[in-house]
């Protein structure tokens, strides 16, 4: 065997088996749980928008899609929230009949139950709304990794506003991480993921 012959032989075994192995990697489902940014949900404790103390047990075996934000929000939360509803209306009855769209305020001292019972239906006819304690929000936001903060607190008027996340959350049945979508996501894009998983 020549040995320019031994190398070329080399580098195609060589290639060969950095193709194979990249393959393996990219369709091994094992790796993808693995990743940290898609270890996102958890156990929450929350009041709905009709009173009712509600935990992610109560949505289990359906999926979700979650997001987080507060009425008074002048213009991210209602575009999200109108995205979502868009998306969800986009869906047969029997996709639409498997999934809980859900917003979470993190705005718990002006979105009481009351309030959320008089905007979510705004977006969307199926969507809750959660309130709750301020721990029990900021437990909630953290399985989600959701940041949020007060802002404008030295507002003269005492009109505050909230800083918050904007990606809404597909979780799946058992309450695991489906999919997730930035904000601005059209709305058409949203309703053709999820159909992939309804
Ligand atoms: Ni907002």
């Amino acid at each position: 065997m020549s040995r320019i012959f031994f190398i070329a032989l080399a580098a195609v075994v060589f290639v060969g088996a950095v193709i194979g192995g990249k393959a393996f990697f990219l369709n091994d489902p094992s790796r993808i749980k693995t990743v940290g940014t898609v270890n996102i949900g958890g156990p929450f404790s929350l009041v709905d928008h009709t009173g009712k103390a509600v935990t992610e047990k109560d949505y289990a075996g359906k999926y979700m899609l979650i997001y987080f934000g507060y009425t008074f929000c002048p213009d991210v939360c209602p575009t999200s929230l109108s995205i979502m509803g868009e998306a969800l209306d986009m869906l047969t009855p029997e996709q639409l009949d498997n999934v809980v769209p859900i917003f979470v305020t993190v705005d718990p001292e002006r979105d009481t139950s009351e309030v959320l019972a008089g905007y979510v239906p705004h977006f969307h006819e199926k969507m809750v709304g959660l309130t709750g304690a301020m721990k029990d929000i900021k437990a909630a936001a953290k399985v989600f990794k959701v940041f949020f903060a007060k802002a404008n607190e030295d507002d003269p008027d005492g009109i505050y506003t909230m800083d918050h996340g904007s990606t809404t959350y597909l979780m799946g049945p058992e309450g695991t991480y489906a999919a997730h979508f930035s904000h601005g996501t059209p709305s058409k894009m949203m309703a053709d993921k999820l159909a992939e998983f309804l």
